[in-house]
């Protein structure tokens, strides 16, 4: 079951319940952990992203969470025209184009232990496609550590290689919809 945090945040009934679920949720990723422990709801609360709470239908566990929002991306000059253009959909000399984030995604390395990741992904996937049907969008992006496990996931489930960023931290990876 998947719960949005901004829905969780007005409902009185079920807060306390999403609030501790989330204060014991532990992630490999210490930031993807420490961001929903204490930004997700001020960015909730901004409008600046939407957190997402997957639950187990069976045990109720919170198993893992995402994160998105519309971004703008700016391409550096390693980038090929070829593939600015298939990001951008008509031009090859834009210096950016508008994108789908996936600002966080991380499961609980306890309570989804068995829990596969693909089909984590798969209901953050869903996710951006409902956000594509109303507003349009081409790609979906995610940053993350060039850790090869991490990134071979992510390559197995549709996404490549782009750029890493401007700190050149995060390896910045896409995804057509
Ligand atoms: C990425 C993820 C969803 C993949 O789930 P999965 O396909 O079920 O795979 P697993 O969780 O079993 O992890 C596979 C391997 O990658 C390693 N791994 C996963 N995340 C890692 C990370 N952030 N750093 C280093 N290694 C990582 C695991 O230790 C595991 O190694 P092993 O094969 O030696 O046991 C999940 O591992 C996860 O939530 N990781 C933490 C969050 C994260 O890294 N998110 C990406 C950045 S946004």
């Amino acid at each position: 079951m998947v719960i949005s945090l901004k829905e969780a945040s007005a409902n009185t009934e079920i807060i306390s319940a999403v609030t501790d679920a989330i204060s014991k949720f532990t992630c490999q990723d210490k930031d993807v952990e420490t961001f929903l422990k204490t930004k997700a709801f001020e960015f909730e609360r901004r409008d600046k992203s939407r957190t997402y709470l997957i639950f187990d239908d069976i045990t109720g566990d919170l198993i893992a969470y995402f994160t998105l929002s519309l971004n703008a991306l700016p391409f550096r000059d390693t980038v090929s025209k070829n593939i600015v253009k298939r990001i951008d959909g008509f031009s090859k000399d834009v210096k950016a184009a508008g994108i789908v984030l996936i600002g966080q995604f991380g499961k609980d390395c306890i309570l989804a232990k068995h829990v596969s990741g693909e089909k984590l992904l798969n209901t953050c996937l869903e996710a951006v496609y409902k956000s594509q049907e109303i507003i349009g969008g081409r790609f979906v992006m995610l940053e993350c550590l060039d850790v090869e496990k991490v990134v071979g996931f992510y390559k197995k489930n549709g996404f490549q290689s782009l750029q890493f960023d401007e700190k050149d931290k995060y390896l910045q990876m896409i995804r057509r919809l």
